[in-house]
């Protein structure tokens, strides 16, 4: 009888118990309440995560405290997950601190319909206002103009770019969203893109992370309230201007974004359409998002672009050297791209070594998933180790440094390559890439036909810093660099810039 009593026991184990447990992805054990957090590097989890996943394999579990994380890593588990599984991995996880700030409306932070029609419309808006259609490059190009501006107006002062690149990239938004740009001297459109960005980087902060874990113990944090009251002021500032494109409608023209959306809203009031989700609250958020993960992201690729210009002089030579030979003094235009297969590689790879998004935005399942024989529960936070795809060993050959011939083949002929995923990819992919792709190169490849970027006076290209900022996103710490215009280069005329 007792053999058959401990074979039960035995077969129970296995069958529940024990089986669950070890379907489950591993990693390291977690502590009560701590979890994993002495494990990790919390100012740039994404370091240690990908450390972690050399030991626990492309799926593993780790502890945020007593929040359960399953970390993807490596190209084919990241493209298996979110292409091959979209539905399961398509959801948006949404942690404390962004539903306090969205509460679910708009497209960041949003899930079901009101994510699927928010999302559809800014898609389809976009692409008819700009993306793809010269419209689009007109606006950036017309930013570029300011940026390049605003750059020769400060000859021989040392110049932050950050500032500047935020800008342009925001106004590039404003231009397509509100229909018309700032003046950079506006102190509204000032403050509204600092607050954008203060949010950013607190948003990375370890109280943050703190609150996220605990929201109800330490909903006081300082951080916190920062970012609801960047919140409110900004969603002042916004129905603020919606009030103005309000008064100023014409039905029959829309001059961004903001016109469409007030157009289809007044469509669906008239015909009493009882579910819409075409109401202020989601234009508000739907507006604030955009903004929100197109600025810091595109202005901090920008910086790491400038920034490994004045590292990497030779590239920058043959940069340069491409652009006086493909399109001399006259302006870039985006069809010039498929005659720059130098430029378009440097591009690529700015952005893969870049990393600007590491961890994507956190994704959660949508059902129980077995994935690669791994049993994940519905409702389980998933991040997408979109670093661990930009420095897969398995993928690029030298993932751990500059090399723009990752994107040329031996005729020096552009190559796409599967693994090159800043925006992420399936159902969540950035809704901004083509918006930001067109964006990147046009403002990189003007700065680069007039400017030459240099480190500043007694630093060697050696000592150029690549530590990332502390943040949500992964953008240049300050730093500082010099450019010299290139008609001045003779001269010997500089100009500091700081990163
Ligand atoms: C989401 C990267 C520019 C709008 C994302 C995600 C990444 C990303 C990694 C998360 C995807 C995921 O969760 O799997 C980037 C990079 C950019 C950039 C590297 C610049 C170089 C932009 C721009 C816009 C934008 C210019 C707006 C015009 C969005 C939106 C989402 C998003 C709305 C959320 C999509 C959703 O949840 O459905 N981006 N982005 N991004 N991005 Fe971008």
């Amino acid at each position: 009888l007792g053999t058959v009593v401990l074979l039960l026991i035995i077969r129970l184990l296995s069958n529940g118990f024990i089986s669950q447990k070890t379907e489950e992805p591993p990693g390291p054990w977690p502590l009560p309440l701590l979890g994993n957090l002495m494990q990790l590097d919390l100012k740039r989890p994404y370091k240690t995560l990908c450390q972690l996943s050399k030991k626990y394999g492309s799926v593993f579990t780790v502890y945020f405290g007593t929040n359960k994380v399953v970390v993807l890593a490596g190209y084919k588990a990241v493209k298996e997950a979110l292409v091959s599984n979209a539905e399961e991995f398509g959801e948006r996880d949404i942690a404390p601190i962004f539903y306090d700030i969205n509460e679910g409306h708009g497209i960041l932070f949003a899930n079901g319909e009101v994510w699927k029609e928010m999302r559809r419309f800014a898609l389809t808006t976009l692409r008819d206002f700009g993306m793809g259609k010269s419209l689009a490059e007109d606006k950036i190009l017309e930013e570029c103009r300011h940026l390049i501006q605003m750059f020769e107006e400060q000859k021989g002062n040392p110049f932050d770019t950050t500032c500047p690149l935020n800008y342009a990239t925001s106004n590039i938004i404003s231009a397509i969203v509100y229909g018309s740009r700032f003046e950079y001297s506006d102190p509204r459109f000032k403050n509204l893109v600092a607050r954008a960005n203060e949010s950013i980087r607190v948003a990375g902060s370890a109280q943050i992370q703190v609150y996220n874990m605990c929201p109800r113990l330490f909903s006081w944090i300082k951080n916190r309230q920062k970012m609801l009251n960047n919140r409110d002021t900004s969603v002042k500032d916004v129905k603020d201007l919606i009030k103005h494109l309000k008064e100023t409608l014409n039905p029959n023209m829309c001059r961004g974004l903001v016109d469409c959306f007030l157009i289809r809203q007044q469509k669906e009031e008239e015909s009493s359409v009882t579910d819409s989700h075409f109401n202020e609250t989601n234009l508000i958020y739907t507006v604030t998002n955009l903004f929100g993960a197109g600025t810091d992201t595109t202005a901090g690729t920008l910086r790491w672009g400038l920034l490994l210009m004045a590292k990497n002089p030779h590239v920058q030579d043959q940069v340069q050297e491409e652009l006086s030979r493909v399109v001399g003094s006259r302006h870039v235009r985006v069809e010039d791209r498929k005659n720059l297969p130098y430029i378009d590689a440097v591009i690529h790879e700015i952005q893969r070594l870049a990393n600007v998004v590491p961890m994507a935005i956190p994704h959660k399942t949508s059902r129980d998933v077995t994935f690669q024989g791994y049993f994940i529960k519905k409702g389980t936070t998933v991040f997408p180790l979109l670093t661990s795809v930009l420095y897969d060993e398995s993928e690029w050959e030298s993932p751990h440094t500059f090399n723009p011939s990752h994107f040329l083949d031996k005729d020096g002929k552009f190559i796409r390559r599967d693994a090159f995923m800043p925006f992420s990819a399936g159902r969540r992919v950035c809704l901004g890439e083509s918006l930001a792709r067109m964006e990147v190169f046009l403002s990189f490849a003007s700065l680069l036909q007039r400017f030459r970027f240099t480190p500043p006076p007694g630093v060697t290209e050696e000592e150029l810093d690549l530590t990332p900022a502390v943040g949500f996103t992964a953008i240049p710490s300050p730093h500082k660099v010099w450019f010299l215009m290139l008609q001045d280069v003779a001269k010997n005329r500089a100009i500091s810039i700081t990163f």
